[in-house]
C-alpha cells in the first residue's frame, strides 16, 4: 500500500481539477449514474417535448450548473425557468454567461424537434427581458409543432459526442484553414464567429488566456465560486451531478484519504492548488488555433442567439474531430478582471460597441468522456 507521503508525490503532479472530465473515460470508473442522461437521450421518454429535452440538458453550460428548470404546458408546450440558486455571481455578474448557456440549450431543443418532425418556436423571454440580472421570469416559452416540411439539422449528429476537452492539445498538429471556415459558417444570424490559427495570434491569444486565469484562480472569491461546486470523487458526483467533477480513479482515491480536498483547493501553499492553476495554464498554451464570437449588442435575446452559435461551433468542430475548450475568463465583467477584459476587446472586437460572447481554443487532444448531468426528472417543475 502507498504510504501517504508516496500518494502526496504522485498525486502531486496529478491533480488535474479541471481535467478530470478528460481522463476518466480512458482509466477510470468513474460516477456512472452521473452519465446515464447521455444514454437516455437517444433511448426516448415517449412524450415528444421530453424527448427533446433529454437532448437539451446536455448543451454545454458555465460550470455546468445545469441551471434550467422546465414548466411541462397544455399541449405541446413548456417554458424554460433559471434556477437562481445555480447562478455564478462572483465569475459572471450580468449572469451574461448563464445566458448563453440557455442559448446552447434552446438551440439543442430546436434541432432534437427537427430530428423528430418538429419545428421548435420559441419566445425568447415572454414576459420581458430581466436586467441587470436574471430573474424569476421565464427565459423561454417553445411550442413543438408538427411539420413535414422540416429539416433536420445536419450537426445534431454529433450532440451525443460534444464535449468540452481541458486536456493539453497536440502542440505538433496544426489547424487546417477548411475546418476554421466550417467553424465560422456554422454561426447564426447575428452572432459574428471568428477564427485565427495564425501563430503570432494564438500566441497572443494563449497568453492572454493564461494571465486571465491567473486573476481568476487566485482572486479568493473567484476561484472560491468554482471550488464550492466541485466535486471530489464518484459519491460526490453522483449525489450533485452538476458543477465541477473530479471522479476519476487517482483523484477519487487522493479525495478518500483526504489528501485532495476543497480546503486543500482553497490553499495556495498546497499541491492542489499549484496543480489546479498549472493544469488550465498548461491548457492554455496549447491552444493551437482560436475561435470568438462578438455581437453588435449585450441584449439577453442576444445572447440567447450567441449561445446557439457558441453550440453550433462546437458541434461543428466535434464533427470534424477537433477539440473545443471554452477560456471565457478574459470576457468576464467582474472588477479585478478588467484590465484583460479591455485587451480581449481590443484584440477581438471589431468596435468598442461590440461584446465578446466567446472565445476558445482549439486542437487536437485525447477524447474523453461526457460530463455528469442531472437526471431529467429532476429539472421538471410544477408552475
Ligand atoms: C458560457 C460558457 C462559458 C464557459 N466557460 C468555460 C471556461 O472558461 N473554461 C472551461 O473549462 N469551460 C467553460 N465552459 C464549458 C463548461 O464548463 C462545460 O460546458 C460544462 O462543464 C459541461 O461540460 P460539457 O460541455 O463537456 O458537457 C463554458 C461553457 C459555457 C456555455
Amino acid at each position: 500500500m502507498l504510504s501517504r507521503r508516496a500518494l502526496l508525490k504522485t498525486g502531486a503532479a496529478s491533480v488535474i481539477m479541471f481535467g478530470v472530465a478528460g481522463t476518466w473515460w480512458v482509466t477510470t470508473r468513474p460516477a456512472k449514474t452521473a452519465r446515464a442522461p447521455w444514454r437516455a437521450a437517444s433511448e426516448g421518454f415517449g412524450d415528444p417535448r421530453l424527448d427533446v429535452l433529454a437532448y437539451a440538458i446536455l448543451a454545454p453550460n458555465p460550470h455546468n450548473m445545469q441551471p434550467w428548470r422546465i414548466g411541462m404546458g397544455d399541449g405541446l408546450e413548456f417554458t424554460v425557468y433559471c434556477d437562481l440558486d445555480r447562478l455564478l455571481p462572483e465569475t459572471d455578474p450580468p449572469n451574461r454567461q448563464i445566458t448563453i448557456g440557455f442559448g446552447c440549450f434552446l438551440e439543442l431543443c430546436r434541432q432534437a424537434a427537427a430530428e423528430s418532425g418538429f419545428r421548435a418556436e420559441i419566445s425568447y423571454f415572454p414576459e420581458g427581458e430581466p436586467q441587470p440580472v436574471l430573474d424569476s421570469r421565464p427565459i423561454a416559452k417553445v411550442e413543438l409543432v408538427e411539420d413535414s416540411a422540416i429539416s433536420p439539422d445536419p450537426l445534431f449528429s454529433n450532440v451525443l459526442e460534444r464535449r468540452t476537452n481541458r486536456l493539453e492539445f497536440d502542440k505538433d498538429r496544426p489547424i487546417d484553414s477548411t475546418v476554421l471556415a466550417a467553424l465560422r459558417d456554422a454561426t447564426v444570424d447575428e452572432v459574428n464567429v471568428f477564427t485565427t490559427s495564425d501563430e503570432s495570434e494564438v500566441d497572443t491569444l494563449r497568453k492572454l488566456a493564461a494571465d486571465a486565469w491567473l486573476i481568476e484562480w487566485s482572486t479568493s472569491r473567484t476561484r472560491r465560486e468554482t471550488i464550492e461546486v466541485t466535486r471530489i470523487g464518484e459519491a460526490e458526483v453522483d449525489a450533485k451531478p452538476y458543477g465541477i467533477s473530479i471522479d476519476d480513479r487517482l483523484n477519487s482515491t487522493l479525495g478518500m484519504v483526504g489528501l485532495l480536498s476543497r480546503e486543500a483547493l482553497d490553499d495556495p501553499e498546497s499541491v492542489a492548488y499549484r496543480e489546479s492553476y498549472a493544469f488550465y495554464e498548461r491548457a492554455c498554451q496549447s491552444a493551437m488555433g482560436f475561435v470568438w464570437a462578438t455581437t453588435a449588442t449585450n441584449t439577453r435575446r442576444t445572447q440567447l442567439e450567441a449561445g446557439r452559435a457558441w453550440v453550433r461551433t462546437q458541434l461543428a468542430a466535434r464533427s470534424l474531430g477537433v477539440s473545443f475548450h471554452p477560456l471565457s475568463q478574459a470576457l468576464q465583467e467582474f472588477p479585478e478582471m478588467a484590465e484583460h477584459y479591455r485587451r480581449a476587446k481590443g484584440l477581438l472586437a471589431r468596435d468598442e460597441g461590440e461584446t465578446v460572447q466567446m472565445l476558445a481554443r482549439l486542437g487536437y487532444a485525447q477524447s474523453i468522456g461526457p460530463a455528469p448531468r442531472q437526471e431529467l426528472a429532476s429539472q421538471l417543475i410544477t408552475i
